[in-house]
């Protein structure tokens, strides 16, 4: 049993997306390893952030985590900037790691674009801040999307070179655990594009504040196509938006597309719509119910911050300690 460690960043809503495709996993995996669940505060401020939006956003994404199922009894749940630690590792793997890693970084490439020159430095060194956050608590594995796969590539190569070149076991090094496949969940407005918290249209996804007619609403008003539901997963080929109703309605009632499809074969959105919107209340409407309640009471999403913090700022001490010893920092 090792220790799991994932976070997501504050930039506004979580969706849908990130419940079947992230958090939806924590749930069931809270229950045999130790682990950690970050809200990922720092990362956020990589590209500029409203500083009210980011304080809701981060209360929102606490009191989310806590109503899709992650227990505080069973998990720790923390706020990135609340154990600054992670910022000092950041700056000490920042001198440990080549210029020429991270200019490999598609992510970077993708979301710099051509604006290379004016995006802020903190963007280009995230995932060095990402590795920090990793190897802060000695974390075996990371959940995370397909997108993030190559920043955890990058945290074990910064922990295996730093590990040979101070000549001791001073960090874990962890490996990423990509989501099974079938929770990857598209815009409901375009299918070939992922459903995003940044996609300027609120009707392109579902987000886990929305209530139950919202949801409702959005699923009905989701593009679909005019063909009815094919037999087989093979006849969704070319077809993304049915295609992502499908999954969609198969990740929430726990089941394979196959099954879906054997019950809807023949029917078309006019039948598969309104189903699925049902099962999205049934499913999602408790969860964005609570969360609404949290947020009501920001004592007790405070109570649990603080809870994770005082849990793993002496964590992160020795950890920082360990490094500052290897490095040859003199330590009083
Ligand atoms: N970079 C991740 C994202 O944008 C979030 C993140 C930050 C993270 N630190 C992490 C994920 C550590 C896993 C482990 O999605």
């Amino acid at each position: 049993m090792g220790r799991i460690f994932s976070g997501i960043q504050p930039t506004s809503n979580l969706t849908l997306g990130n419940y079947l495709g992230a958090i939806k996993n924590w749930v069931t995996m809270q229950s045999e390893h130790d682990s950690i669940f970050c809200v990922v505060d720092m990362h956020a401020i990589t590209v500029p952030q409203e500083p009210e939006a980011l304080r809701k956003a981060t209360y929102e994404a606490l009191a989310t985590y806590i109503a899709c199922g992650i227990d505080p009894k069973k998990s720790t749940l923390f706020v990135q900037s609340h154990v600054p630690q992670h910022a000092e590792l950041a700056w000490y793997l920042n001198c440990a790691t080549p210029m020429g890693w991270l200019n490999r970084m598609t992510q970077f490439k993708d979301k710099a674009g051509k604006n290379r020159d004016s995006v802020m430095t903190g963007l280009y060194t995230y995932p060095v801040l990402m590795a920090a956050d990793i190897l802060i608590y000695h974390a075996t594995h990371v959940p995370v999307g397909e997108d993030q796969k190559q920043h955890v590539e990058l945290c074990r190569d910064i922990a295996i070179s730093f590990n040979q070149r101070f000549e001791r076991e001073v960090f874990t090094v962890p490996q990423p655990i990509m989501p099974k496949q079938g929770a990857r969940i598209k815009s409901l407005r375009d299918g070939t594009k992922k459903m995003s918290k940044s996609d300027p249209s609120d009707m392109s996804r579902i987000n886990l504040t929305d209530d139950a007619d919202t949801i409702a609403k959005k699923i009905r008003k989701a593009t679909s196509d005019a063909d009815v539901l094919p037999s087989e997963v093979k006849g969704l080929e070319s077809r993304p938006e049915a295609e992502n109703l499908v999954t969609i309605y198969a990740a929430l009632a726990e089941t394979t597309m196959d099954k879906v499809l054997g019950e809807f074969a023949g029917q078309g959105f006019g039948v598969f719509k309104p189903a699925l919107a049902n099962l999205a209340v049934e499913k999602l409407a408790p969860i964005t119910k609570r969360t609404q309640e949290l947020l009501s009471d920001k004592g007790e999403i405070e109570a649990v911050m603080r809870q994770g913090r005082d849990k793993l700022i002496p964590m992160a001490n020795k950890t920082l300690d360990d490094v500052k010893q290897a490095m040859g920092f003199v330590t009083l």
